[in-house]
């Protein structure tokens, strides 16, 4: 255990043995660990608010924190007012809190060193230092990219194809009904060599599609001089993915990952990272080291001796990808989430979650309400389908019965997590039935 970790955490999650996860014990060991936002949705308010409890199933938007995050978040502020500057060198400091932040994402992501994770404000904003390291001398990069991704990377993309910054080709789905479907064929099709880069997610946001077959798709942008960015925003936390893995859920060594905290890592907006591969890190003397026009002084060899070469030297491996004074409340923030991911374990979250999506799907089909059920559960993301022509109006007037969902691109979106009951679920149900 890390000196930052909870013991508190590591406690409730070690009662509940390595078998797979169940309701009965998660309630028992895990549950209070949440005790602040399951008042929210157990308790009814009292008068004169009066509701009824709410059903939350919009975890695959926005996650619910453990109790242990404002205790997180708090000591970092003490520590601001007991120490002032000395704050970001104490022992559980600023500086420490953010090294560990990016120790537990190169965890999660079988990465060997944190120096391969930079944190980043946003998803996007990883996207556009990845864009900003691609148009050296004034190259226009190329970029191959599915109109399935989610809207940041869309924008960031199209303003960058507006002001000259980037060609980009985009990819259709391959078919549009029941729900859109991307492949990887279809991203490879598009390549040639004049290709920079391309851009996938590895669960689309809108439909929650696992896309297959990522390290064949690496493996031939490699081939014509491309490199890959893949969007982990919905599978982190989720999937049990391996960076340099071949598998199904492997990213055969992409270039680049994009992700946050936001979703099923419990840690709120700002939260997010760029992970690097060490082959475009190696030492800052390599030449084909990658570097970016989204710099600042913490990026530099030795920040804090205040040292003005030109050009500047810049720190070995992903420090090199830093930026100016960075936010540090966001590890605080974000860390006791990736300890949770890390101490249950992503696959039996993973065998949970698609238990409670199949049940969900059941209880709908039994009731004649046409869930989007597919052949191949594990070809799915954390949340389940609703395909609805009216599905915003319709997660608006479930919201007005109890129930928290949210909609995209013509389907409402259920996901349910460790906290979800069956008998939620199963309420769930009769209030979809009652709306329709
Ligand atoms: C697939 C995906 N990528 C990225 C994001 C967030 O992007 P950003 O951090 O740039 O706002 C989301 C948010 O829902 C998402 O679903």
């Amino acid at each position: 255990m890390n000196s930052l970790s909870s013991s508190t955490i590591h406690h409730a999650v070690g009662k509940l043995g390595s078998g797979p996860l169940t309701e009965a014990q998660l309630s028992q060991h895990v549950w209070p660990l949440f005790s602040r936002v399951l008042q929210r949705s157990r308790i009814a308010p009292t008068p004169p608010v009066m509701r009824e409890p709410e059903i939350y199933l919009a975890n695959h938007s926005l996650g619910r924190p453990l109790d242990q995050m404002a205790l997180d978040v708090h000591e970092a502020l003490d520590l601001w007012f007991e120490h002032l500057d000395g704050a970001w060198s104490h022992p559980r400091g600023w500086l420490a809190a953010s090294c560990y932040f990016r120790e537990q994402v190169a965890a999660l992501l079988g990465a060997s060193s944190y120096q391969s994770i930079v944190p980043k404000s946003s998803a996007g904003q990883g996207l556009r230092a990845v864009l900003n390291s691609l148009s050296d001398q004034g190259h226009v990069p190329t970029v191959v990219a599915t109109r399935g991704e989610f809207d940041s990377c869309d924008v960031i993309l199209k303003t960058y194809a507006q002001k000259g910054r980037a060609k980009v080709r985009w990819i259709e789905p391959d078919y549009r009904a029941p729900i859109e479907f991307y492949s990887v064929k279809s991203l490879k099709a598009a390549l040639d060599q004049h290709v920079d880069l391309v851009l996938c997610s590895q669960v689309l946001f809108a439909t929650g599609q696992v896309l297959d077959d990522i390290p064949e798709l690496v493996k031939s942008a490699h081939q014509v001089g491309a490199k890959v960015i893949v969007d982990t925003y919905h599978s982190f936390g989720v999937l049990p993915l391996e960076w340099e893995g071949m598998g199904r859920y492997g990213l055969g060594g992409a270039d680049f990952l994009i992700g946050g905290s936001y979703k099923y890592a419990r840690g709120g907006p700002g939260a997010c990272w760029l992970a690097i591969h060490p082959r475009h890190l190696e030492s800052n003397q390599t030449p084909s080291r990658l570097t970016t026009l989204d710099t600042g002084w913490f990026a530099k060899e030795q920040p804090f001796a205040y040292l003005r070469p030109d050009p500047p030297i810049m720190a070995a491996g992903g420090d090199a990808w830093l930026e100016s004074t960075p936010p540090v409340l966001t590890a605080y923030q974000a860390n006791s989430g990736l300890q949770l991911l890390r101490e249950l374990g992503v696959d039996r979250l993973r065998e949970y979650n698609l238990q409670q999506q199949q049940s969900l799907c059941a209880m709908m089909r039994l009731l004649g309400i046409a869930m989007y059920e597919p052949k191949d559960w594990e070809s799915r993301g954390a949340f389940a389908l609703l395909p609805h022509p009216q599905a915003a109006e319709l997660s608006q007037r479930l919201l007005q019965h109890g129930l928290n969902t949210d909609a995209r691109n013509g389907s409402v979106r259920f996901g349910p997590d460790l906290l979800t009951t069956q008998a939620e679920l199963e309420k769930a149900t009769e209030i979809v039935r009652q709306v329709l």
